[in-house]
Formats: C-alpha cells, structure tokens, sequence
C-alpha cells in the first residue's frame, strides 16, 4: 500500500503517518526528517535544505525529488510506503507518478488531515520533536512520558527551528500557494481522502483505518 499524508504544517501528518507505519508494518518517509538528520549531521545536504528551512521556504524540488526517489528505491519500500511531507509541490507529484507509472504502479490513497490555520499556530508552539526518531509530542496534547525525553528512543526532545511563529506564517503561507493545489490534483485522480485533524489523535487515527480497511 502506498500513501501519501497531505495537510498544512502541524496538521498532525508525522503523528498519523507513524501511527500507519506501524499498524501496517509500512516505512514512515517524512523528507522533513531526512533533512533535519543531515542538518544534524553537518552534511552538505543539510546545509544546503537549512537555509530554505530556517525561512519556511521549500527546499528546491529538484534536490527533494533525487533523495525522495533514493530513498523509496531502498529493499523495505518493496511492499508500500508512508510519504509525509513529499509531494509539496505538483512537480514534485508528477515526478512521482512518472517514476510509479515506469513500474506499472500507482498511489492508492492520498489522505488529507484538515486543520484550520488558527488551530495550527497554537499547536506549533507546543510541539516538542526527537530529531534521532522522527517522534513528536505536544507539551499539553500528546505530552512524553518523561518531560524532555522520546518514549520511543529516549532521546533528547527539541523545540524545532522553524516553529517560531513568524515562521510558522511563512510555512502556512508557502502551504497555501504550492502544497494545496495537491488536493484538487488527487481529487482527479480519485485517491484523495480528507479526515478532520482537530480531533484527538486517536480519533483522527480511527477515520484514517476506516479509509484504509
Ligand atoms: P516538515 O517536517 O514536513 O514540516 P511540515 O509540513 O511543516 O509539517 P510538520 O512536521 O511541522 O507538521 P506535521 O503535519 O507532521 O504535524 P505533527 O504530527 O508534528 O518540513 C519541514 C521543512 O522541510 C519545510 O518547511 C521545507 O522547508 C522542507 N521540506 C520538507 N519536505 C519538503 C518537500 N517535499 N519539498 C520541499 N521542501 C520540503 O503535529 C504537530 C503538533 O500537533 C505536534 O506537537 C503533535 O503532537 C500535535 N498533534 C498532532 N495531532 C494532534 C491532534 N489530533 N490534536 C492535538 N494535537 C495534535
Ligand atoms: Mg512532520
């Protein structure tokens, strides 16, 4: 099964796309935490997407593109995956489904997390992120167990740089003008699936199971 997370930023893709990876027994590819991991480790890819994160800016679609498609050739990517955060753009869309079509495959579900953008701004503030794992919390909402440190890894836990409120802007911004023309192009294509984001998790979770079977 191949799915794809779509939503504005905070809308709770990461949250729901590992919830799936690990019902389904899928890979979680979120490009966000593939860049913040080579930001992490001083690679020049991670330079390079910095300066374009740092500003809420999307990271250029052809640098995307080339570590998306390495990164779904890999052995685990055989029987599906989850794509949070990828596509952003339409041509980052068509080159998937060019690279789909070559292999005489397709995208089965396109799941939209709806959240409004007024919800989003409170949530981002709250969000504490394991740069090792790709976990996220929410201080209040979806607190760890321990202040600080991930359930999953037990890593340290970090208030990203992009969640500041001017950023946060810009992001629902870009969003608004380059991602969201997405719903209309998986619409077409009879993929797309909206859910409402400002429920609980779990209950988020149960819409997106009744969708996927
Ligand atoms: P990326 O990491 O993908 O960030 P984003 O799209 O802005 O999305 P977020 O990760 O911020 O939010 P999310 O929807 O995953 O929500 P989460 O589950 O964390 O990208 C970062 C940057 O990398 C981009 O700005 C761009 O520069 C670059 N980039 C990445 N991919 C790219 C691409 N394809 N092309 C070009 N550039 C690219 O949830 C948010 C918070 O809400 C958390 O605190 C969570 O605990 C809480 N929460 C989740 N669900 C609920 C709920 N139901 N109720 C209450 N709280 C909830
Ligand atoms: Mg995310």
């Amino acid at each position: 099964m191949k799915i794809i997370m779509l939503g504005a930023p905070g809308a709770g893709k990461g949250t729901q796309a590992q919830m799936i990876a690990e019902q389904y027994g899928l890979p979680h590819i979120s490009t966000g935490d593939i860049f913040r991991a080579n930001i992490k480790n001083g690679t020049d890819l991670g330079k390079e997407a910095k300066t374009y994160m740092d500003q809420g800016k999307l990271v250029p679609d052809e640098l995307t593109v080339r570590i998306l498609l390495d990164r779904v050739a890999q052995d685990d990517c055989k029987n599906g995956y989850v794509l949070d955060g990828f596509p952003r753009t339409i041509p980052q869309a068509e080159v998937l489904d060019a690279e789909l079509t070559k292999l005489g495959d397709q995208i089965d579900f396109a799941i939209n997390v709806d959240v409004p953008d007024e919800n989003i701004i409170k949530r981002m503030s709250g969000r504490r992120a394991c740069l090792k794992c790709g976990a996220t919390y929410h201080i209040v909402h979806v607190p760890p167990k321990q202040e600080g440190v991930c359930d999953k890894c037990g890593s340290e836990l970090v208030l990203r740089d992009d969640d500041k409120p001017e950023t946060v802007k810009n992001r629902l911004s870009v969003y608004h003008e380059q991602t969201q023309p997405l719903i209309d192009y998986y619409t077409k294509k009879n993929v797309l699936k909206t859910v409402d984001g400002t429920v609980p998790k779990e209950d988020v979770f149960k819409a997106i199971i009744s969708i996927l079977g």
